[in-house]
């Protein structure tokens, strides 16, 4: 009896790894490096992820940029939902209405009913017909009853159930009319059916690498695209994503900012008052503090030099 050997047939829950994967996985297992760190390994490790992030992107239609790597598809919906919810709010204090199909998975589901409770959201799921089909005409209803207060849609790509494809097209349609971003939940369409970021409209995406071979469930890697603007990411700062990413760095540039004020403050010794003070008339600031930022030891150029990826690697389309 226990030589019976196991089929394995729940490509919807999760998939094997394909060979190249598990081969891809393997090899960097065996790398250390802290992609935030500023040392060799760490560049090494950031580009390792930059490069998938291009290849991702590629594959998805998209610009790396609109790449956000997650934990998962649960983590993906998560941030896309709760994301476009509080950027819309802040946006217009009104917009508090969640439009979904009532079929979405417990991925969306969750965090819909998370927002009710704790964020004042009113979620209003629309009926499917017999098929799972989203009913596009109580959809177009609950959006003209009141387009100003709808924060978003979310209706999923494929159903992780009965496979039924959502009309993904014309939900964008009723919704670009009144500018309302949409998230489709696109973990069971990849791989299974034609999918592209740009040209489908929508404004966040949500894939899940092991659904498609990709590394085993434990692991679990995502990705959530985005797009149009910083929408899903409505509490950070514009310009503190890099900041973020690199916070060494940007603690760096702080740095270098205030020490050559510092050098050339007025009140330094060799600062500009005190060259004026010295020789009046002749050149305000010293030749040896406009020339030092560039010969100090290979910052910021040389930084930015290791980073750059190889012509190979960058994006083609974008
Ligand atoms: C439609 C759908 N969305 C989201 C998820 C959650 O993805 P993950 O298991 O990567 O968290 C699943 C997983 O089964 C799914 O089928």
């Amino acid at each position: 009896m226990n030589d019976v050997p196991t089929v394995y047939l729940d490509h919807a829950a999760t998939t094997p790894m394909v060979e190249a994967a598990v081969e891809a996985m393997s090899t960097h297992l065996h790398d250390v490096g802290n992609p935030s760190s500023l040392h060799a390994s760490g560049r090494r490790a950031r580009r390792v992820v930059e490069e998938a992030r291009e290849r991702i992107a590629q594959a998805l239609d998209c610009r790396p940029g609109e790449v956000v790597f997650t934990s998962g598809g649960t983590e993906a919906d998560n941030l896309a939902v709760k994301g476009l919810y509080w950027s819309r709010r802040a946006g217009d204090p009104r917009r508090r209405r969640v439009l979904a199909s009532a079929v979405e998975h417990h991925a969306v589901l969750d965090p819909l009913h998370w927002l009710v409770e704790h964020e004042e959201a009113e979620l209003d799921l629309l009926p499917v017909d017999g098929a799972g089909r989203v009913d596009l005409a109580a959809l177009e209803a609950a959006v003209d009853r009141d387009p100003a207060t709808v924060s978003l849609l979310s209706v999923m790509w494929a159903n992780n159930e009965v496979g039924t494809v959502q009309p993904v097209a014309e939900v964008v349609a009723i919704a670009a009319e009144h500018g309302i971003p949409v998230h489709t939940d696109a973990v069971q369409a990849l791989g299974a059916v034609p999918l592209g970021f740009a040209a489908s409209g929508v404004d966040a995406m949500t894939v899940t690498g092991h659904k498609v071979g990709g590394t085993a469930r434990r692991r679990r890697p995502g990705g959530a695209a985005r797009a149009r603007g910083d929408r899903a990411r409505p509490r950070r700062r514009p310009g503190a994503r890099r900041a973020q990413r690199h916070p060494r760095r940007a603690r760096d540039r702080r740095l270098r900012r205030r020490g050559r004020a510092g050098r050339q403050g007025a009140g330094r010794p060799g600062g500009p008052a005190d060259a004026a003070a010295r020789a009046p008339g002749r050149r305000r600031t010293p030749r040896r503090a406009r020339r030092r930022p560039q010969r100090r030891p290979g910052r910021p150029v040389a930084r930015q030099r290791a980073l750059r990826l190889p012509p190979a690697a960058r994006a083609t389309r974008c």
